[in-house]
């Protein structure tokens, strides 16, 4: 039987840090185990954020902090995050660290900077591109402080019903 291919993109607006992490939890409640989340974004776009409410969501109580030093932090909740930042890194470097090798299929991995990674990245992911959201101000855009367009995006089926999950609940809670 044909299966169709099935795909999902969805772009929010969020006003505050608190709303990102509120979005992610939203993201960590649903988690089974065995995903990898990928969030791109410029420097201090909100990755880091955006993985404080996975956490949260993952039932995990310890404060998350950047990777960015270390290269990968893990926590033990629901379910055990790998959180890595891959900012200082490149392809070949992920590959012969063997950093995403021996990972436990129930644990849910999150990525900073995964472009960094290229091939070295799994194929069955969401896609969290987080940016600056601009707004006209006398016909000139400009970059508002705290507001932030999300965009969630998967060519996965695991992930179409997830990410339709946080649309219908941001549409009916505000
Ligand atoms: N809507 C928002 N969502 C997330 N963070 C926000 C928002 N508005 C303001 N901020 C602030 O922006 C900063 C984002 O920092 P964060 O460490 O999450 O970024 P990052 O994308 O992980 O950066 P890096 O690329 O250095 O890892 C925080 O200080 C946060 O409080
Ligand atoms: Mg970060």
């Amino acid at each position: 039987m044909h299966q169709e291919n099935k795909t999902a993109k969805r772009t929010l607006v969020v006003e505050t840090p608190s709303e990102t992490r509120c979005l992610g939890k939203l993201l960590g409640e649903q988690l089974k185990g065995g995903e990898v989340i990928l969030l791109a974004g410029s420097l201090g776009a909100g990755k880091t954020t955006m993985v404080q409410g996975i956490a949260a969501g993952l039932g995990i109580q310890e404060h998350v902090k950047s990777p960015s030093f270390v290269l990968e932090r893990i926590y033990r909740g629901r379910l055990v995050l790998h959180h890595f930042d891959f900012y200082r890194l490149t392809q070949e470097d992920i590959l012969e660290s063997g950093l995403l090798y021996d990972i436990d299929d129930s644990a849910v991995v999150a990525i900073e900077w995964p472009e960094r990674a290229g091939e070295a990245l799994p194929d069955s992911t969401l896609k969290v591109n987080i940016g600056f959201h601009e707004e006209c101000l006398d016909s000139r855009p400009v970059k508002s402080e705290n507001k932030c367009r999300i965009t969630l995006e998967t060519s996965e089926a695991r992930w179409v019903e997830v990410i339709e999950t946080i649309w219908r609940h941001r549409n009916e809670n505000g």
